[in-house]
């Protein structure tokens, strides 16, 4: 799929921002830790969810889903989790917890993911070996099964947003108490913990650390997702990134991007907060600075290749991304548009550039959104291929991104 993006002036308009990607995925997974019925409310529809949802009704699962209310049945579920769509979604690594918990077993093969560099998952193998499994990774296939319930603590070498679910995942249901000494403690970890306990579990967080107490079985419930703080973002640095712009997003939680908001002030961007929302201000010339990219509530990773782009309008800025070191795939394409962007020795390096159109390639979701705001800053007008990535992660985007004023289409 092909988009073509021409120079915008100034956007103007409104931008209602949709539920969490990043949450929407754990929390369909832990809908099947019971047999009862569970409705998620505001869940996104996009592509990553809608793989979700094919993978878990081949396990055998009901899903009725009507606008963005989900409404999931699992009073009987499959372990063996072999569908070709796992290879191309990330999220479904959360498979391997919620059917440790219901099932005490699962066959998944290997996830897959954005090409951002290594998506391994040795945390989550080590972290259920350390609860009590017995895992067998053939490469191909990953087989888990859960011998015993064993009370322990467990620390990861580094904060994983992704192992941290999964371990709750997988010890909410047993005995014993689970603690992880570091989670990483993203509003999306937060939400499935939220969801969990309104289903019955027993998790709490003290002293940063998550302790999971675990129960017999947990109830159904009717949950409400968050919002999408990196769909957030992401309108905001493209509304920053266009001079005399102003769009108001709607169904924002500030307190989910506390250091983006910091961040977008400190390069120039105008944001006031409203009732559930920000108005974005674009201005005349953008600041330069230097970012450390790091685990909530750091500046996040997945809003570091929107930023690279908004940052060519600055003197000389730096970005350090310490989650995905290798999330750089982006600058080759940027630097066909003559943009002054360069990595080395892990360091993003961005100098002031005149950006002019071009055909470009999108990589990843994020690179996909980053291009888009490079091809509105452009002179002229660019083609991006392989924009099918953005309907992985962004509801109606070109709906969203024309009703601002972005000068898109899909060709
Ligand atoms: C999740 O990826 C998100 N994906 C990513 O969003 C997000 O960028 C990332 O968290 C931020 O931390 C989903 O939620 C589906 P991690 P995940 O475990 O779970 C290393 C997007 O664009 N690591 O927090 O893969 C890992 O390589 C996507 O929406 C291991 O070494 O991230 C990384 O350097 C992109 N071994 C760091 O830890 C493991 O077993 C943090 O990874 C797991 C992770």
């Amino acid at each position: 799929m092909i988009m073509k993006v021409t120079k915008t002036n100034n956007l103007f308009g409104d931008v209602y921002i949709s539920g969490s990607k990043n949450a929407a995925l754990p929390c369909i997974c832990a809908a099947l830790l019971t047999k009862e019925q569970v409705k998620l409310i505001n869940v996104p529809d996009i592509e990553d969810v809608n793989n979700l949802l094919t993978i878990i009704k081949d396990l055998g699962v009901k899903v009725k889903k009507e606008e963005d209310i989900l409404t999931i049945s699992a009073g009987r579920v499959k372990t063996k989790v072999i569908n070709h769509l796992v290879s191309k979604l990330r999220g479904s690594y959360y498979l391997m917890g919620s059917l440790l918990a219901r099932k005490r077993k699962v066959q998944i093969i290997y996830p897959g993911g954005c090409e951002i560099g290594e998506r391994p998952i040795d945390f989550h193998l080590q972290g259920f070996k350390e609860t009590g499994c017995e895992v067998n990774d053939t490469k191909e296939i990953i087989e888990i099964s859960k011998k015993i319930d064993r009370e322990t603590s467990i620390t990861f070498p580094s904060l994983s947003m992704g192992a941290t679910i999964n371990i709750i995942l997988s010890t909410c249901i047993g005995n014993g108490i689970t603690t992880i000494t570091n989670p990483s403690l993203e509003p999306e970890t937060l939400c499935v913990i939220e969801m969990l306990n309104n289903m019955g579990a027993c998790i709490i967080i003290e002293d940063n650390k998550i302790k999971i107490n675990g129960v017999k079985k947990l109830k159904g419930v009717n949950y409400h997702i968050i919002y999408d703080r990196i769909e957030a973002g992401s309108y905001l640095f493209l509304a920053g990134s266009i001079p005399f712009s102003k769009v108001t997003l709607h169904n924002v939680d500030h307190k989910h991007l506390e250091v983006v908001i910091v961040v977008a002030r400190k390069i120039g961007i105008k944001i006031t907060k409203i009732d559930n929302g920000l108005i974005v201000e674009g201005p005349e010339k953008i600041n330069k600075t230097n970012i450390l990219i790091g685990p909530y509530p750091f500046f996040p990773t997945d809003l570091q290749q929107i930023l690279t782009v908004v940052l060519t309008r600055s003197d000389t800025s730096k970005i350090e991304d310490a989650i995905f070191p290798d999330r750089i795939a982006h600058l080759k394409e940027l630097r066909k548009m003559h943009a002054y962007v360069y990595d080395y020795n892990r360091i993003i390096y961005i100098k002031k550039s005149k950006l002019k159109s071009s055909k470009v390639k999108a990589t990843d979701l994020r690179c996909a959104f980053a291009l888009i705001i490079a091809g509105s800053m452009a002179k002229g007008t660019s083609y991006i291929m392989d924009i099918d990535y953005l309907f992985r992660g962004y509801v109606t985007p070109v709906k969203k991104l024309k009703a601002i004023g972005v000068n898109v289409e899909i060709i």
